[in-house]
């Protein structure tokens, strides 16, 4: 039997386009983009296109893009840089109770060297309150982060609203895009700091951005030698930014209404299951489902799926050998029971209708098979107590 890949807020298959794009910066194109000769003139100008690329994908200016190693590199830069720069004007920090692990555990690092973090709270659908985001500021506020798509339950973040009211209250604004990238429209003209990684998009792995607004008063953390304005020294991953610009080009508006129809589908049919609740909201990421099985645990149902070659998530992949509830479920209000009892289904623009149809029925007899035997189980126990 074939495999059916559900858990591309993961990690996503590269496109073959991005990987033929790829390869001559492998093998003929292999200079260094600060050599001055032409193999790193060659490799600089695939750089700086690139970079553009992606700039214009944001509404950015190309010289506010710094390249990265991904997304959990990008979150700590953003958080940390802005921390260490800005801590004569003060030591507080806003994010919220369902960031990215990376946002998350630098935060707490930062808890540990001196700064004060507020995690704000969720609604039931991952909304923070815009009222209890201003209520937290002080004047010792110097950064708000919050994501844009959350990578478990796909909550989007009107984040030009909390960075208008962060402009107000002339506090950084930063979100982390790596979930919503090319699949909601973004506009960075009053974000100060967004962060993008490629392997969500199709893209290849070990590679992503951070954009920096200009006159952003941020510190480097990384340091060596002068690439990236010495924002970022390294030399640079010509491959991986040559396939990150291309998967952004291939990311075409038509897939958006395709993972849509595909989402909707399993949303309806699994969630008409007897006791299979939806976590998150209706308007959410184009290719995210959670669904809550009621007292099966997600490790039996994914165990399952997973011999019939049917790949979905408990969660988010970093946390995915964890056997802790989520904390994302945690904070919109899910039990631990509940929580452990969740599963994701990530799609992407090369899921196939067929395959979908095939997950729901796959999906429906084993819920009737487990409940029964769960049933069973407890019959067994009763009656052996007796
Ligand atoms: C929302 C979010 N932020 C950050 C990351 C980390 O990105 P990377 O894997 O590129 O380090 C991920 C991916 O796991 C993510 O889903």
């Amino acid at each position: 039997m074939k495999d059916i890949y559900l858990d591309n807020g993961g990690t996503t298959q590269l496109d073959p386009k991005v990987l033929d794009a790829m390869l001559p910066y492998f093998t003929i194109k292999f200079g260094n983009s600060s050599s001055i000769h032409k193999y790193g003139r060659e490799a600089n100008e695939a750089l700086e296109k690139s970079r553009t690329i992606i700039a214009k994908a944001i509404n950015a200016n190309p010289k506010e893009i710094i390249f990265t190693s991904g997304g959990t590199e990008s979150n700590n830069f953003a958080i940390k840089g802005i921390a260490f720069a800005n801590k004569d004007k003060g030591n507080h920090i806003i994010t919220t109770k369902i960031e990215h692990k990376s946002v998350i555990n630098t935060c707490k690092w930062l808890e540990q060297n001196g700064f004060k973090i507020t995690y704000l709270d969720v609604d039931k659908n991952g909304y923070i309150s815009l009222p209890k985001l201003q209520e937290a500021i002080t004047p010792r506020t110097i950064l708000v982060s919050v994501m844009h798509g959350n990578n478990e339950i796909g909550t989007i973040n009107d984040i030009d609203a909390i960075a208008r009211l962060c402009k107000k209250n002339k506090v950084y604004f930063h979100s982390d895009a790596c979930q919503s990238f090319t699949k909601v429209d973004i506009d960075v003209k009053n974000i100060d700091l967004l962060t993008l990684n490629a392997h969500k998009i199709h893209g290849p792995k070990g590679v992503g951005c951070l954009y920096i607004k200009d006159k952003t008063k941020i510190q480097a953390w990384q340091h060596g030698g002068t690439q990236e304005n010495e924002m970022r020294s390294g030399t640079m991953n010509i491959h991986g930014i040559v396939g990150f610009a291309v998967a952004v080009k291939q990311a075409e508006k038509k897939h958006i209404p395709y993972m849509k129809k595909l989402r909707d589908k399993l949303i309806k049919e699994l969630t008409s299951i007897e006791d299979v609740m939806l976590s998150g909201p209706k308007e959410r990421l184009c290719n995210n489902v959670n669904l809550m099985f009621k007292d099966i645990p997600n490790e039996s149902l994914g165990g399952h799926l997973d011999k019939k070659n049917i790949y979905t998530s408990a969660g988010s992949a970093c946390s995915a050998k964890s056997s802790n509830p989520s904390h994302v479920l945690k904070a919109i209000g899910l039990s631990d029971d509940d929580a452990n009892s969740s599963i994701r289904l990530t799609i992407s623009k090369f899921t196939k209708e067929d395959e979908i149809d095939y997950v729901i029925k796959t999906i429906q007899d084993l819920v009737k098979k487990l409940r029964k035997k769960s049933f069973l189980d407890k019959v067994v126990d009763f009656v052996s107590k007796k």
